[in-house]
Parts: C-alpha cells; sequence; structure tokens
C-alpha cells in the first residue's frame, strides 16, 4: 500500500502518480487536496506520515508545489525519512542509503514523466543495510 498525499500544489501530478500505481496494479490511498482545492501541506504531511507509521502502508509520496515545504514538515515526524527528489540518481540512493520511507516532489517543478520514473526508482529499490544502517541509527538519536 502506497499513500500518497498532495497539497493543490501538488494535486496534479498526485493524480498522475495514483493512475501510474493503478495501471501498474499497486494498492494507493490518496489524501490531502480531493479536488485541487486549497490545504495545507503541514496538515497533508502529518496525516499521511502518522497513518504510514502505523503501518497503515508501505511508503508514502508527498507532493506539493516545490516538494520543500512538505518534505520540510515531514521530516519534523519522528520515525519519517523523507526524501525530495528530482532525478531518478537521488531516487535510488536515498533508498540504498537513507532508507527513505517517503518520497517527496515538486508539482511545479518536476514534469509527468520524470516524475513518475522517480516514483518507480523509489518504489523498486530496497536498502542497502551495513554502514548505512549505522547512519541512520545516528539520525534516530537525533530525534531523541
Ligand atoms: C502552495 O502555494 C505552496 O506554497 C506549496 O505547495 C509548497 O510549494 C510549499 O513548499
Amino acid at each position: 500500500m502506497i499513500l500518497i498525499g498532495c497539497d493543490h500544489g501538488g494535486y496534479e501530478l498526485g493524480r498522475e502518480v495514483a493512475k501510474h500505481l493503478e495501471e501498474k496494479g499497486l494498492e494507493y490511498k490518496v489524501y490531502g487536496s480531493e479536488k485541487g482545492e486549497s490545504v495545507d501541506y503541514p496538515d497533508v504531511a502529518k496525516e499521511v506520515c502518522t497513518r504510514l507509521l502505523a503501518g497503515e502502508g508501505e511508503k508514502a509520496i508527498l507532493i506539493c508545489g516545490t516538494g520543500i515545504g512538505i518534505s520540510i514538515a515531514a521530516n519534523k515526524i519522528k520515525g519519517m525519512r523523507a526524501a525530495l527528489c528530482g532525478d531518478c540518481y537521488s531516487a535510488k540512493y536515498t533508498r540504498l542509503h537513507n532508507d527513505a520511507n517517503a518520497l517527496c516532489m515538486g508539482g511545479r517543478v518536476t514534469g509527468a514523466g520524470l516524475a513518475l520514473e522517480i516514483v518507480d526508482t523509489f518504489l523498486s529499490t530496497g536498502f542497502e543495510g551495513g554502514r548505512h544502517q549505522r547512519r541512520i541509527d545516528k539520525i534516530a538519536e537525533l530525534e531523541a
């Protein structure tokens, strides 16, 4: 289960991502702006991340206009490792090295074609573990 959250700035790309996951036969739920109406991205981040950390989903995809506000908000929540990505290399390595549990994108920044490749890379790449686990443990210590 993939949890998608969008504010109004991420509404259109969020729909593209949902359609893409649908076509791939992946389960998803969408939260936040339902018809493009204005909503506050911290509220969307809170709802989606709380649900993710409660085990309702495997990964989150968070989209606002730039991707920045929603990633800042998500990373305030203990247990979140939300990565703002605008390229496939970052999406790959944030999974391999950071075990990111949320992908953030900017709906007004990244075009749908690239965004869907970023989504595919993020969802299909596993965590490498090893020395990277030690570093993630140190991030968790910063939350304490
Ligand atoms: C909303 O206008 C916009 O500020 C928001 O989507 C996002 O870009 C914030 O970081």
